[in-house]
């Protein structure tokens, strides 16, 4: 017998947008875990922190936010060899995630490290995409218009490119790629139709034309497009 791994979903930011599922299993939980910045705030305990159970033991994931892929590997082993050690003592491990934990999630690479081993359960979560979309009142796609979801630092030619080929984009990870998005939505003649969305659903939610965005974008945001190929009228 071992413990479940549940990777929960909590949305993207406001509590309520966290499903009664997410929340029924993390009142209950004894051990959660979760990814923070090394030395830093948790933005998904963030989210979680008032259904967090007193007493419940907390695995902290530092994970350090640099390019190359090894330094952050390497806290993913660390962290799922913690959690595998709770798991073999035969208790539950609720994971929290901000948004989806498998859309752009980082639950995926303790889930890859540990599913062979262990039963996981995903619990998904309302992503940043459809808040998004929600908070600046824009439809993203209409009847057979294609999305493509793309991430800030993706190269000028290819992020041109997919823009190109879609009807409409929603670009993540805008943080410190926001001038360079600009310049590519610029030259595409699509500055007009773009949408900048800050913490979405938080109560420091920014919508604003992307000309009118702040030039230091933090990277919880995003910039969404649709061409309006398709007229919804
Ligand atoms: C690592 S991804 C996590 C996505 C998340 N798992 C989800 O389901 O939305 C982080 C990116 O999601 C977007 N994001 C997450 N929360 C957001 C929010 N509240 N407002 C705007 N963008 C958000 C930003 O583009 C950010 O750079």
């Amino acid at each position: 017998m071992s413990g479940v791994l549940y990777g929960v979903g909590l949305g993207p930011g406001d509590p309520e947008l966290m499903t009664l599922k997410a929340h029924r299993l993390i009142s209950a939980a004894a051990v959660v875990a979760y990814p923070a910045l090394v030395g830093g705030e948790s933005f998904a305990r963030s989210i979680a922190a008032d259904c967090l159970p007193d007493g419940v033991r907390e695995i902290v994931i530092e994970v350090p936010m640099v390019v190359e892929r090894e330094p952050a590997q390497a806290a993913y082993d660390k962290g799922a060899a913690a959690i595998a050690k709770v798991l073999e003592a035969d208790q539950d491990v609720v994971v929290l995630c901000e948004g989806d934990p498998l859309f752009y999630g980082s639950y995926m690479y303790l889930h890859a490290r540990l599913a062979g081993r262990f039963d996981c359960v995903v619990v998904p979560g309302v992503n940043s995409i459809n808040v998004s979309s929600a908070a600046a009142g824009l439809p993203l796609v209409a009847r057979n218009e294609v999305l493509s979801v793309l991430a800030g630092p993706m190269n000028v030619a290819e992020m041109a490119a997919r823009i190109a080929a879609a009807d409409a984009v929603a670009i993540m990870k805008v943080g410190r790629h926001l001038a360079k998005i600009r310049d590519v939505l610029g030259d595409l003649g699509l500055m007009e139709r773009a949408i900048y969305v800050e913490r979405a659903s938080l109560p420091e939610q920014r919508v604003v034309p992307l000309m009118n965005a702040p030039d230091d974008a933090p990277y919880f945001s995003m910039i969404l497009v649709n061409k309006g190929a398709d007229p919804w009228l």
